[in-house]
């Protein structure tokens, strides 16, 4: 997620990040199950093997080894940290036989993804340094007809329903933005710039009313991550609600609040010719 992991070579970095993907995973769990069947549609056929580029703690692995019961699954991730995550997750939901995985920097290559129909590829595309040499890799390791998924989000998403709030959050998400690592382009170009037919764009609105106590820990790891982030930054009565929100005991904490998680991811299908 922006902000949280560029190359992530810190591991207390690392395991933060793993915790917030995780959170993702358990508070967003149905959008992803509409993005994978949208997926499933473009394929000419069920795929055989996936490839998932830059897996993170496993949320599209799992999710793809759910929606293509016959399919291998090789999940592909440079953090040892992610990938031990990875495998106790897929232990613990039986899935285990069908997840394999590999270690691999893709700033270096597209390691052997064992014959992949369907590559995925979930908020991990523009931490690559050079997205057009791996996409020219990856159509290149595709079969014609394969499929490449793209997923991006757009920024991290938002919890305060209240005017304020709103607002609050909105200064935070343009403070980040401003000083944070460059967001993801339009992909589409870059698809066919790498010789892919971008079949298909689609965004998917996210709002859920999150069950506690999940919700409240999201929002507090985003809070935070602002708060320690945008030290500095934002005007100081930002900074003090900020830790309002953020604290035990004030009346206004994030555990008192009514949440609902909003954001949007959008997904590119490209098909190789
Ligand atoms: C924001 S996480 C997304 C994880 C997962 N795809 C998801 O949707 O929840 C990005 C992941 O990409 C991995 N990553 C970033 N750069 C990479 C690289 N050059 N090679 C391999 N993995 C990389 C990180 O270790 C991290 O696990």
């Amino acid at each position: 997620m922006e902000g949280h992991s560029h190359h992530g070579h810190h591991h207390g970095g690392e395991s933060r990040l793993a915790d917030l993907l995780d959170l993702d995973a358990d508070v967003l769990g149905t959008y992803l199950d509409e993005l994978t069947a949208w997926i499933g549609e473009q394929a000419v056929r069920p795929p055989r093997t996936v490839a998932d580029l830059g897996a993170g703690t496993g949320t599209g692995t799992l999710a793809l080894a759910r929606r293509f019961p016959a399919a291998e699954i090789v999940a592909v991730d440079q953090s040892p940290v992610m990938l031990d995550r990875l495998r106790s997750a897929a232990l613990a939901q039986g899935l285990g036989e069908r997840v394999r995985l590999v270690q691999a920097d893709l700033d270096e290559a597209l390691p052997p993804t064992g014959g992949a129909d369907l590559v995925w590829a979930a908020l991990s595309l523009h931490h690559v340094k050079d997205p057009a040499r791996l996409l020219g890799e990856v159509h290149a390791a595709l079969p014609p007809g394969g499929l490449l998924a793209v997923v991006e989000m757009d920024g991290m998403p938002r919890f305060l329903t209240d005017e304020a709030g709103a607002a609050l959050e909105a200064r935070c998400r343009e403070a980040v933005a401003a000083t944070g690592p460059d967001p993801y382009p339009d992909w589409g170009p870059f698809l066919e710039a790498a010789g892919f037919e971008t079949a298909a764009r689609r965004d998917f609105p996210i709002e859920v009313r999150p069950a506690s106590p999940d919700g409240v820990r999201y929002a507090h790891a985003v809070l935070s991550g602002y708060r320690s982030r945008l030290d500095g930054q934002l005007a100081a009565a930002d900074l003090a609600a900020l830790d309002r929100l953020l604290s035990g005991d004030s009346p206004e904490a994030l555990r008192h609040r009514d949440l609902v998680v909003r954001g949007t991811r959008t997904a590119w299908a490209a098909r190789r010719p």
